[in-house]
């Protein structure tokens, strides 16, 4: 029997906790890991997904990994990375967590004027340190200015073969949206624009394009 590709997609937003009734995240719904991670699905790729908390339906066949903080899901990422061929790290990890997360709910009384906040691992940047030659790294650039020269910054930085370009500032794109923009620019030089197209669409079409 050949062996299948294996693909590893990460989704959704992270969240950092305060206390046990306050967090702080992003609106990300993880429609686009999830249309990514049924595209890979469809095309015969044995799949991991790692998803943060989001109101999606279940993949019908598929296991995904449940995580909240950015440090579960970067040891989600790095459980799964050594055997994955390609890896879409589609969430929108929170790059910031409170540095005292409380047991107790902090009465708002008490609660502080400001909250000191510690960066969190960028996993993104570890997995293309760790990448090896068989493996095909792609990450989402969310930006609101500047995009093209940013996305290419960091393809660059974090050693991924492709980054997908969002610009999370156009009406009615990205975050939480049914359709999105997407500019891909390769570590060869390629820029394909996939065009404003429904997110299902848009995995079909980013699966094309990396794959060719
Ligand atoms: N990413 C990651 N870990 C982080 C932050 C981001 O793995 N702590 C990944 C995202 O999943 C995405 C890529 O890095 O694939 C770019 O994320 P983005 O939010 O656009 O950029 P940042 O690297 O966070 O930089 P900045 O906030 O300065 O734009």
């Amino acid at each position: 029997m050949v062996k299948k590709l294996n693909c590893l997609v990460s989704a959704g937003p992270t969240r950092e906790w305060i206390d046990p009734v306050r967090f702080i995240s992003n609106p990300s719904s993880g429609k686009m890991g999830y249309a990514l991670a049924k595209e890979a699905m469809r095309r015969g790729y044995e799949v991991n997904l790692v998803s943060g908390p989001v109101n999606l339906k279940a993949i019908d066949g598929l296991f995904i990994t449940q995580v909240e903080t950015a440090e579960e899901m970067r040891h989600a990422m790095l459980e799964k990375f050594e055997q994955a061929d390609l890896i879409l790290m589609c969430a929108a990890v929170s790059d910031h967590r409170p540095v005292v997360r409380s047991k107790h709910k902090t009465k708002k009384t008490e609660f502080p004027q400001s909250i000191e906040m510690i960066a969190n691992e960028d996993i993104l940047a570890e997995l293309g340190s760790k990448k090896e030659k068989f493996q095909t790294l792609v990450g989402f650039a969310a930006e609101t200015e500047n995009g093209e020269e940013n996305a290419k910054k960091k393809l660059k930085k974090k050693n991924l073969d492709w980054i997908a370009l969002n610009e999370i500032s156009k009406k009615m794109i990205g975050f939480n949206s049914d359709f999105n923009e997407i500019t891909l620019f390769s570590s060869h030089g390629k820029t394909i624009k996939l065009g404003f197209l429904n997110k299902e669409k848009l995995a079909n079409r980013m699966f094309e394009v990396i794959l060719e």
